[in-house]
């Protein structure tokens, strides 16, 4: 019987796997801090962790016991892998059931940001719709417009079946060629050719800021950006500037910099969707993503290799 960490409360149904071992819950809130999770893993052989869990080198120096750590989450950012491997601990994430959730969630910015949905209720709650006029909330068409898709992974693939539908006409760049009809070569030619912006690429260094003032001016001043991947993707200060002056026609965030803060800025900017991170949250897709973390935990300490492994170098040491 292995003992394993939860990070925070899992519903019950995906912890079937987990059947004969002992689960250890410290804080169902899931609000345990690094230095608590480096404590903690100290005394387990698995761990079961959030997106917003800090799973640093520290934590694999202070685990002896630790074989996999499983994030309930397609990102692994938060996960320090090359650590990880060097300790032989095993990373598994959970791709490909959250793409379509994620895609649907992305699409639905798309939209809302392009007709100013969220403005337009903020200001009816307000009591400001007094009086229809023919100029009033006017936002940009989703259909005819050129939707480019920065990172065409399973989530980009996904948000341009959508488009078709919409009648949208799709671009996409991604670091590797994909050779398939759409491909942009150069990223800073996307952005000058699309009218909406959407981007799904992973957070690595070299996606740091990658949307910063430099590429933001890049944009048509019509044009919409969506970022459903990770925060620090864009840079928040000067999404907000280019809304602020203009440059930027709309944007629709669902991921920040710092969550879950969201910076004063980016709340007081014009045409802006405020989303608090719920790509992945419908009930469907929460409880699969959390079974598939959980299945491949009871893997590895079964002996066996999970196919969602984010690390199998891990595997031939
Ligand atoms: C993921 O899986 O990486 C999502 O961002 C978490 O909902």
């Amino acid at each position: 019987m292995a003992r394993i960490l939860l990070t925070a409360r899992l519903f019950d149904a995906a912890l079937e796997p987990l059947s004969g071992h002992e689960i250890f819950m410290p804080k169902p809130e899931g609000d345990l801090t690094t230095e608590e999770i480096g404590r903690l893993a100290a005394s387990v052989d698995a761990m079961v962790c959030l997106p917003t869990d800090r799973i640093s080198e520290q934590v694999f120096l202070s685990a002896p016991r630790l074989k996999v750590v499983a994030t309930v989450s397609v990102g692994y950012d938060h996960v320090d892998v090359d650590a990880a491997t060097r300790a032989r601990v095993v990373v598994c994430n959970t791709p490909g059931i959250l793409t379509e959730s994620t895609a649907d969630l992305a699409f639905g910015l798309i939209i809302a940001a392009s007709r100013l949905m969220s403005a337009s209720e903020q200001e009816l709650r307000r009591g400001g719709w007094t009086k229809s006029r023919p100029d009033s909330y006017l936002g940009r068409d989703v259909h005819g417009a050129t939707l480019g898709l920065v990172g065409y992974g399973r989530i980009g693939q996904a948000v341009a079946r959508r488009a078709v539908g919409f009648s949208m006409h799709v671009i996409h760049h991604d670091v590797i060629p994909t050779g398939l009809p759409g491909y942009v070569a150069e990223l800073d030619d996307l952005l000058r050719e699309a009218d909406v912006v959407s981007l799904h690429v992973p957070l690595m260094p070299a996606t740091h800021h990658l949307i910063d003032a430099r590429r933001l001016r890049l944009m048509k001043s019509t044009a919409v950006l969506v970022n459903t991947s990770r925060g620090p993707v864009v840079d928040e200060e000067q999404v907000a500037e280019a809304l602020e002056s203009g440059r930027l026609f709309a944007a629709g965030l669902d991921v920040y910099e710092h969550e879950p803060t969201v910076p004063p800025r980016l709340l007081a900017a014009p045409r802006l969707v405020l989303l608090p991170h719920i790509g992945s949250a419908s009930f469907a897709t929460r409880l699969g993503m959390a079974r598939l973390a959980t299945s491949a935990t009871a893997e590895v300490l079964a002996g066996r290799r999970p196919a969602n492994t984010v690390n199998p170098l891990v595997f031939s040491r």
